[in-house]
């Protein structure tokens, strides 16, 4: 079809492929219903591609994603491959593709839906209403830093080592995302840093303050990493837009998520910087990994995958209503109380990884009727 969009689909590993399955049922939905349209091409990542190449991003997928409009997908790893070495395990693939793509913003929205405020771990009065946006710079920081490494001292002794590096644009460039992001959200940004132990993140905190001073409209705080895990559990409500380094993002993160009653629910997007033509590279996954102790059981949660294709509408192709009501038919579904394992309780209806599928097609069938 004319003018339909190139989508890369990377299942992975785990219960990748089984929630990949729904979105896929999702995206054909928007294919019939709405005047969107995609072009699905799939790739291997992660483990999957490991047996089937030998490595972990073949060359393939970098270049099949580079083509793409976006890429959307699962989750790699497990212990099959764990006992590979290093530099040849599933996770080296999605980090080759994040540094590949170039994708320094990883946004982690963690909404709490209403039907689900009762299944986080946390007070109901906490979560409720929740909706905060972690902004994890992915590119950078001890994640990618050199020197890094594992050496042999003398006498048998070892020494393992990484980098916590940022250079200046690195910092403006995240701080700058996530400062246009608060304005159109609660206009407050609270940067996460530990500037009473790492230079790097002294560095970190006074460049945040300079981008801060061109966006007087947004207020900016900041707070050492140890404080905000503490009040993310404590008042989560406090924050609207939380901005961070690649490391301290990626435990945020997955606190966060808990907050919204499962890991099953967080989706993410990352995303490049918008070259001369305005074409940005974008990657969304579920902020969740492969969960390889209920894989192939076809009880996962589809929910954080369909919600990054719901991310991808938006961020991707500015397509508002297509990704609202994607968002519409998940809250839709959990109201009518159907949950997978990961979120039921007493007088829920439990479905499966496909029967979750199923509710949200039939709900986004009832909005659009
Ligand atoms: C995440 C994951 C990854 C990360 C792993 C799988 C490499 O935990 O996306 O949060 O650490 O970035
Ligand atoms: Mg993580």
């Amino acid at each position: 079809m004319a003018n339909a969009k190139n989508l890369l689909v990377l299942p992975g590993d785990g219960i990748g492929p089984e929630i990949i399955a729904q979105v896929l049922r999702v995206i054909d939905w928007m294919d019939r219903r709405r005047s969107v349209s995609f072009n699905i091409t799939e790739a291997l990542i992660g483990g999957a591609a490991i047996d089937k190449t030998g490595v972990p991003l073949p060359e393939e997928t970098l270049e099949a994603a580079l083509k793409s409009d976006a890429v959307l997908m699962g989750a790699v790893g497990g212990p099959k491959w764990e006992v590979l070495p290093f530099d040849v395990q599933p996770e080296r693939g999605l980090l080759g593709i994040r540094k590949g793509l170039g994708l320094f913003a990883n946004l982690r929205p963690a909404i709490v839906f209403d039907a689900l405020a009762d299944a986080s771990s946390l007070k109901l009065d906490i979560v409720k209403g929740l909706d905060i946006m972690i902004i994890r710079e992915l590119t950078g920081g001890i994640y990618f830093g050199e020197p890094r490494g594992i050496e042999e001292l003398e006498n048998g002794i070892r020494k393992g080592f990484n980098t916590l590096t940022y250079t200046t644009p690195e910092i403006h460039r995240i701080g700058k995302v996530a400062m246009d992001l608060a304005g159109k959200r609660d206009k407050r940004v609270c940067s996460i840093d530990k500037a009473n132990v790492l230079e790097t993140t002294v560095m970190w905190r006074e460049e945040m303050t300079k981008i801060g001073a061109s966006y007087p409209d947004i207020e900016l705080s900041h707070m050492y990493v140890d404080n905000a895990a503490m009040q993310l559990v404590r008042n989560p409500k406090q924050f609207d837009v939380v901005v961070t380094t690649n490391m301290f993002g990626d435990i945020l993160s997955d606190c966060a998520a808990m907050l919204t009653g499962s890991l099953g629910m967080l989706p993410s997007a990352s995303l490049g910087a918008p070259d001369s033509d305005g074409k940005q590279a974008a990657l969304y996954e579920p902020v969740h990994g492969t969960a390889p102790d209920i894989s192939g059981k076809g009880i996962a949660n589809p929910l954080a995958q369909i919600l990054s294709f719901s991310m991808l509408l938006r961020y991707s192709f500015d397509l508002f209503d297509d990704a609202e009501l994607i968002e519409k038919a998940v809250q839709n579904a959990l109201d009518k109380g159907f949950r997978t394992a990961d979120i039921t309780g007493d007088g829920k209806t439990l479905v499966s990884t496909s029967g979750m599928g199923d509710a949200v097609i039939n709900e986004l069938d009832m909005l659009a009727a």
